[in-house]
């Protein structure tokens, strides 16, 4: 069975809320869901992974320190996560406060990885974001985005 593996930062409990829902939409494919705060994730959940998701607050318009340390850490394995499928989730403080440019950088780390991210033509076009807590529409998209990353993860496992 197919796992993915959910990694957040969370010191206020947001970009928590958003990790639960993200899980709960990549389960509902029937992949196993691993979720962790990036305190706990290790190098060896990202090798086990077939489909990795991060996801950060912003902080002054990026993610937040622990995150760019687990994500610089992961240089150890660089090459090792190449044709993983990978997805990110930010929430900021506010409109205009950076939570774009927050899961851009996610994305980028996932990029220069090898991995493959999906992009969506109708929600969150880059990644999944919320403002605050996350309200009703916030929660849909995180659990579209779950659903989206565990959906290629099984059908590339099809494929091969
Ligand atoms: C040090 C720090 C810097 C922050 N910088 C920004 C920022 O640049 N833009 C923004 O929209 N929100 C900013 N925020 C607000 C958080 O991104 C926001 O409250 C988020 O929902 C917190 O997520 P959490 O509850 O998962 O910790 C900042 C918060 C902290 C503590």
């Amino acid at each position: 069975m197919p796992t993915i593996l959910i990694v957040y930062h969370s010191k206020t409990g947001n970009t928590e809320e958003m990790a639960k829902v993200v899980a709960e939409g990549a389960a509902s494919t029937g992949v196993k869901v691993i979720r962790k705060k990036v305190q706990k994730a290790t190098m060896q959940d990202l090798l086990k992974a077939d489909g990795i998701i991060l996801g950060s607050p912003t902080y002054y318009g990026s993610m937040a320190a622990e995150m760019k340390a687990f994500i610089d850490r992961s240089v150890s394995y660089h090459g090792k996560l190449e044709g993983k499928v990978g997805g990110a989730f930010a929430s900021g403080g506010g409109l205009g406060g950076g939570v774009e440019t927050t899961v851009l950088d996610l994305t980028k780390a996932l990029l220069i990885h090898g991995m493959i991210v999906q992009g969506d033509p109708w929600g969150s076009h880059y990644g999944t974001v919320s403002i605050g807590k996350p309200n009703a529409s916030a929660k849909k998209e995180c659990k579209k985005l779950g659903e989206k990353v565990a959906g290629l993860v099984n059908r590339l496992a099809q494929a091969s």
